[in-house]
């Protein structure tokens, strides 16, 4: 399926692929601020936003990376410098095992490279279970409180629910069941033979700073870059530090 996106820049391709319940809105600091050095394109993921909700049940990751190549070919390009937060990272590492070629460098956010324990597979199903019951009004709710960092402003807060409510109930609830059949991408991180930067909010509390440092120091060549005054929405929090970093390590990349 070809994806809708928002696009600013010309050049070659900086891909966004955004998290869990999100959508491409929350690139708007790197549409604005990355434009100058790449063409900068923010998909939805199938089923939110721009992209069609048709094919959403039994939805796997590995579909939506099949989306992003598909894409990918349609904006006219060979590849792309791919980045993703969260389960945006997860679609990273599936585009780089089944579409290599269209991989020329990736940038991991707030993301992990591990696939779920049993009780973390459990609490998918429970959280896709009550969003076909329920709708994501607990989810919104349970996750708000967790996802930005401490003393985030009212502001974001009220931006970050708006897009949550944006996500249409199906698309979380096949998400939830998507994330809970990924593959575990470690074994990957060795065999990751493009230039690679991974960012990750200092005040993470869905997934700690640690563990990226970890998942950092598996892939060659990788740079960890912590971001400070974030949590887990970093290009969001601190679109400043966010956008220099990638802004830095693109300047690297012979595209
Ligand atoms: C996300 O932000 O995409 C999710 O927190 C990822 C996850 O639940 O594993």
């Amino acid at each position: 399926m070809i994806l809708g996106y928002d696009e600013a820049g010309e050049g070659p391709v900086l891909l966004l692929v955004h998290g869990f319940p999100l959508d491409r809105s929350m690139w708007e600091h790197q549409l604005e601020g990355l434009s100058d050095i790449r063409r900068v394109v923010a998909v939805d993921l199938r089923g939110r936003g721009k992209s069609p909700l048709e094919k959403m049940e039994g939805s796997t990751i590995n579909d939506y990376a099949d989306d992003v190549a598909e894409t990918v070919d349609a904006l006219g390009v060979e590849s792309v410098d791919l980045a993703g937060l969260s389960m945006g990272g997860y679609v990273v590492f599936a585009v780089r095992r089944r579409h290599r070629d269209k991989v020329r460098s990736i940038v991991l956010i707030d993301t992990k490279a591990e696939d779920d324990s049993p009780e973390a597979k459990e609490a998918r199903e429970k959280t896709a279970a009550q969003i076909t019951e329920q709708g994501t009004g607990p989810l919104v709710e349970g996750l708000l409180p967790k996802i930005l960092a401490e003393g985030a402003s009212e502001e974001l807060k009220a931006v970050t629910r708006k897009m949550f409510e944006n996500t249409p109930p199906k698309a979380a609830a096949a998400d939830a069941l998507a994330m809970r059949d990924r593959l575990d991408s470690t074994p990957d991180l060795a065999k990751i033979n493009v230039p690679s930067l991974v960012l990750h909010g200092e005040q993470d509390q869905i997934m700690p700073l640690e563990s990226a440092k970890e998942m950092a120091g598996k892939i060659l060549g990788a740079k960890l870059v912590p971001v400070p005054g974030a949590g887990h929405l970093s290009p969001l929090e601190n679109p400043g530090a966010v956008n220099a970093a990638i802004r830095e390590f693109l300047s690297r990349i012979n595209a």
